[in-house]
């Protein structure tokens, strides 16, 4: 209550300013319809579930301070829901997008307007839809522009910005049809039949060489490459043969610059490169292939496009990979890159982590079997079913927004109650995959603190059936990576090796494989967040939590009222 009067408040001072004109910042409308198009790949024909016919979608592309109105309407039969992915959303969680956490889906034939303000974030991030599998093909890049003067705070100036570059898969059956059958017998999903760029596989697969991703440049001049994995299993390695990328900006945060012979990207991840191009002529291959953790059946193919001089009279496609593309298993350098990754920290861009803490949760991160309800046939492990968790709770859908029940103060939908602490203390990166206990419980448990609260989370894997690198989530806030190791977290060991100086700030973390990584979070956003495991197949097995940040004191601590074209369930 306290809260809707002083939102009244601030609604009446904001409409002062804007006649005043002093807001220099505008509202940026766009439209999307979600609807289907026919698609051929690898020779496959297929209906595509599609935002304006486009695979991938449109890219929006704001000033850093817009307002952003996107309107949604569902042509299809299914229920939708889209994502701004790394978006703050300041106590607009409304327009976050994730099924069932901040909003009921758009049903057919409904429409809802994403109404939100980008502020304090410029660089590369992107949208997709939040609902079941739709992010196989509903994606698309969001690009924030620097509010001027700021310029770019790295050299050379001015760069040629490129189209974004966006990596996905690709499945010749439906989408749906992988979902449904995985969830209908427990077992793993299959594995994509092509790994793509903008949409396009290239060259190495079958039937594809006209759907490859050329990039014209021209010597001597220096690009800007934003990057966006937006594949649903799979983290990738990226490079382009015979040039060297530069790393500015991750998750719409800038770093200090680093050059680099390729990248490791997870999926949920966002990274702006510079790329010279210094040589006079030819077409170079840029290749992305996964970086293999886990012994989950996936296709270890490699998608390609050309980096093409414009003095290249004719494309002669080379397939030969190049040299400086990292090996499907190599952690080394997958660790090694990401420990390059430093936030800019200077005046212009502080870096605000957390140098206390008022809260620690250590949360493991497990794969799970239970056993085959009797009349259900199973093709997980040992013919049982997959599941997956995080403190041994897999999470639930509920059958209502989160956010609405946590905003109209109903209960039954969720618990506040998910674990400090693993329930069961055991040797988690030590114990043999497959003789302990992996079952798990299951409930709608969130961790919910107080506005303000200086919040630490560490994740930490563990071998239960099979260790691997996962990309944890984490929406509404960016968090600080404070640290990471492999094995188990030892706070008395590994608290005194944190970078509290200039760590990388993201929104999405690769916890390494077989080890930990801890975050940190100023919890300054009121509202109902989503923590989870980015890889799709994951997520639809329980790898996920809730984060609620109460509303504080003051009037701008607090979350805005639903807008009023709300979906309802
Ligand atoms: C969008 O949000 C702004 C600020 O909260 C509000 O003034 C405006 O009326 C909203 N517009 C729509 C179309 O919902
Ligand atoms: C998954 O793969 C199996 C084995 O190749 C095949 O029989 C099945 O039809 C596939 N399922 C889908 C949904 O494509
Ligand atoms: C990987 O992709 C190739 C090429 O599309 C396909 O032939 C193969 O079946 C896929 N492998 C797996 C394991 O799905
Ligand atoms: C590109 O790199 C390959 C492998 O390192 C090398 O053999 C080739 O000469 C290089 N080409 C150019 C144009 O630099
Ligand atoms: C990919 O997998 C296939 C089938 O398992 C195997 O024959 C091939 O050697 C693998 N390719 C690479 C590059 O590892
Ligand atoms: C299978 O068992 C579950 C729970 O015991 C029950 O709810 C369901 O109706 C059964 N399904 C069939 C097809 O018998
Ligand atoms: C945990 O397991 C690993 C691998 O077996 C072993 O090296 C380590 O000593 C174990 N840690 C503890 C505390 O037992
Ligand atoms: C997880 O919960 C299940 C079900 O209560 C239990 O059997 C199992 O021992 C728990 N495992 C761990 C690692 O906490
Ligand atoms: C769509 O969402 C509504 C609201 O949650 C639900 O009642 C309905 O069953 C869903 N429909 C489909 C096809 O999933």
């Amino acid at each position: 209550m306290e809260c809707s009067y002083y939102q009244m408040l601030l609604v009446i001072a904001a409409v002062i300013l804007a006649v005043q004109g002093h807001s220099s910042a505008t509202t940026k409308r766009f439209n999307f319809n979600v609807e289907w198009k026919s698609v051929t790949r690898l020779c496959h024909t297929k209906p595509v579930l599609t935002v304006n016919g486009k695979y991938p979608g449109p890219t929006i592309a704001v000033n850093e301070g817009d307002n952003v109105q996107v309107t949604v309407t569902n042509k299809v039969d299914t229920n939708t829901t889209i994502h701004w992915h790394g978006v703050r959303q300041l106590r607009t969680g409304w327009a976050d997008g994730p099924a069932y956490i901040t909003q009921c889906p758009i049903g057919k034939g409904k429409t809802y307007t994403y109404n939100f303000t980008v502020s304090g974030q410029r660089g590369t991030l992107w949208w997709h839809a939040h609902f079941s599998w739709q992010r196989a093909s509903v994606y698309g890049a969001f690009v924030i522009h620097p509010r001027l003067p700021y310029p770019f705070p790295f050299e050379p100036s001015p760069v040629v910005e490129a189209p974004p570059i966006i990596f996905g898969e690709w499945w010749n059956a439906d989408v749906d049809a992988v979902e449904s059958e995985m969830s209908r017998y427990g077992g793993g999903p299959n594995s994509s039949d092509a790994y793509t760029i903008n949409g396009l596989p290239g060259p190495l697969y079958p039937c594809s060489i006209k759907d490859t991703f050329i990039q014209n440049v021209e010597r001597g001049k220096t690009y800007m490459l934003r990057i966006i994995n937006a594949a649903l299993n799979d983290e990738l390695f990226f490079a382009v043969a015979n040039h060297t990328l530069t790393v500015v900006e991750i998750d719409a945060v800038y770093t200090k610059p680093f050059t680099t012979s390729a990248i490791m990207i997870t999926p949920g991840q966002t990274t702006t490169l510079l790329l010279t191009a210094d040589k006079s002529t030819g077409a170079f291959i840029m290749a992305a292939r996964p970086y293999l953790t886990s012994v989950f059946p996936f296709n270890n193919s490699t998608t390609i496009g050309y980096l093409k001089y414009t003095t290249t009279p004719k494309l002669k496609p080379q397939l030969t990979l190049p040299p400086n593309l990292p090996a499907m298993e190599d952690t080394l350098f997958a660790t090694r890159f990401t420990d390059r990754l430093r936030s800019l920290a200077s005046a212009d861009y502080p870096c605000n982590v957390p140098k206390t803490i008022d809260k620690r949760v250590v949360t493991t991160i497990s794969l799970n079997l239970q056993d085959c309800p009797q009349n259900k046939t199973c093709k997980g492990y040992l013919n049982k079913q997959f599941f997956a968790s995080m403190n041994n709770q897999s999470f639930s859908r509920p059958s209502t927004s989160i956010l609405q029940s946590h905003y109209l103060n109903i209960n039954g939908q969720y618990t506040t109650n998910f674990p400090d602490h693993p329930p069961h203390v055991y040797n988690y990166t030590g114990v043999d995959s497959v003789s302990e206990n992996m079952n798990t419980e299951f409930g709608t448990r969130v961790v919910q603190v107080e506005f303000g609260t200086r919040l630490e989370i560490v994740f930490q894997d563990t071998n239960l059936l099979n260790p691997e690198n996962h990309p944890i989530h984490v929406h509404g806030h960016n968090f600080f990576i404070v640290g990471r190791g492999f094995g188990n977290f030892d706070a008395e060991r590994d608290v005194v090796g944190y970078n509290v100086v200039d760590p990388p700030e993201r929104n999405t973390v690769g916890v390494p494989v077989g080890g930990w990584a801890a975050i940190r979070i100023n919890a300054d956003n009121p509202g109902v967040w989503f923590i989870h495991c980015h890889l799709e197949e994951h997520t639809s097995w329980g790898l996920a939590m809730g984060f609620i940040v109460k509303s504080g004191k003051e009037p701008t601590q607090c979350l805005l009222p639903p807008p009023s074209d709300l979906p309802v369930c």
